[in-house]
């Protein structure tokens, strides 16, 4: 990566950053509560399903101290649909560490931000330049793309060594005076013109009279990203357990994916109705009839960072309950309970 060229980007990112910023609810104002929660949730969702939750986040936990004695379930419940709850989690456990050794004020020091449970080398520079107006870089994947392309730098952007470098790169040409507003407009300019898959909008850009790959028509060679392992594919067999008008939940174990959250009754593998059968009447319950879910003969799929679930679905209408399991109405269960989106597609069918 070449230093000396990457400085000329300053000024004219930052002008078109002034001019065409979009307005967004976590850019009202620098408090470091509001950057940390919509960076959390910016970071696998994009900006338009954040909106609506962050809005909602806000008035429902309008501090550090109301996050911190939340109750989880209300926390998960207002969480529903963005997925990846270790976010979640984690939010709340800063936010203890936050109220119980800074007094409730977000501390300020990079490796103090660092050291919050859920923060990496990302957020803690997001929060860093935004808020607190350091010259501490936050190289996410739009950032990535965007100097890879403006440099035509070949390496693999999934190579940690290589994030470290371009953040040390990076951090030698902040503007003192507007760090944060210089990570946005790495951040903006990704988002929206220079833009993944191949049709960024060079024509238009602020910065293409300075970049490599719109000067050598190389776009679409950056960025570059060695192939991930394929995921795991596990089958599952879901069931909907219905007792009069209340239907079956149960709280996930503490390891893997979604740990401690709700869950349908399921078994692993792709069980047959006999062994489907079978298992039901281990756990003592008298079942009257046992469905596949219509329009679902297919199984449904749901896919994780590095595991796809395919699930194979039915529907029991049982005759007593089970005590292992929790027993809720279905509007119970929409309106109170955060059930993962994985269970939420079998909910959906039945
Ligand atoms: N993506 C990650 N952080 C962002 C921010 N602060 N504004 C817009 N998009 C983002
Ligand atoms: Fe990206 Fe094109 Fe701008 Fe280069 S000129 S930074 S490739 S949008």
């Amino acid at each position: 990566m070449q230093n000396i060229e990457l400085e000329k980007i300053v000024i004219p990112l930052l002008n078109w950053y002034y001019q065409n910023k979009r307005i967004l609810p976590w850019r009202e104002n620098q408090d470091p509560y509001r950057v940390w929660v919509s960076e959390i949730m910016l970071q696998q969702t994009r900006v338009e399903a954040v909106i609506p939750y962050y809005e909602r986040f806000m008035e429902r936990f309008p501090t550090i101290e109301s996050l911190a004695l939340c109750e989880e379930e209300v926390l998960f419940k207002l969480w529903e649909g963005l997925g990846y709850y270790s976010r979640a989690k984690n939010l709340k456990k800063a936010a203890q560490k936050i109220y119980a050794e800074y007094q409730g004020q977000f501390p300020d020091k990079f490796e103090d931000i660092l050291n919050l449970p859920g923060i990496g080398s990302y957020t803690a520079g997001a929060v860093a330049s935004i808020a607190f107006g350091q010259a501490r870089a936050a190289v996410d994947g739009n950032v990535l793309r965007v100097i890879t392309r403006l440099t035509e730098d070949g390496r693999d952007i999934m190579d940690a060594k290589f994030r470290k470098e371009m953040t040390e790169q990076l951090e030698k040409i902040y503007p003192p005076k507007e760090c944060g507003d210089f990570t946005q407009s790495l951040m903006e300019l990704g988002a929206v013109i220079c833009v993944p898959n191949g049709a960024p909008k060079c024509e238009i850009c602020p910065l293409g009279s300075l970049c490599g790959a719109f000067q050598n028509g190389t776009q679409v060679q950056y960025p570059v990203k060695k192939k991930k392992l394929a995921r795991k594919i596990e089958k599952k067999t879901v069931l909907i357990l219905q007792y009069k008008d209340c239907i079956a939940i149960k709280k996930r174990g503490k390891e893997g994916v979604l740990s401690e959250m709700w869950e349908l009754p399921n078994f692993d593998g792709e069980l047959t109705r006999q062994q489907l059968l079978q298992q039901l009447a281990e756990k003592n319950l008298a079942v009257k009839s046992l469905c596949r879910l219509e329009c679902a003969k297919q199984p449904i799929k749901h896919i994780f960072t590095h595991i796809e679930w395919h699930m194979a679905c039915w529907i029991a209408e049982c005759e007593n309950t089970a005590h292992e399991f929790v027993w809720v109405t279905r509007e119970r269960l929409e309106s109170e309970i955060a059930l993962p989106t994985a269970f939420k597609k079998v909910f959906n069918h039945s």
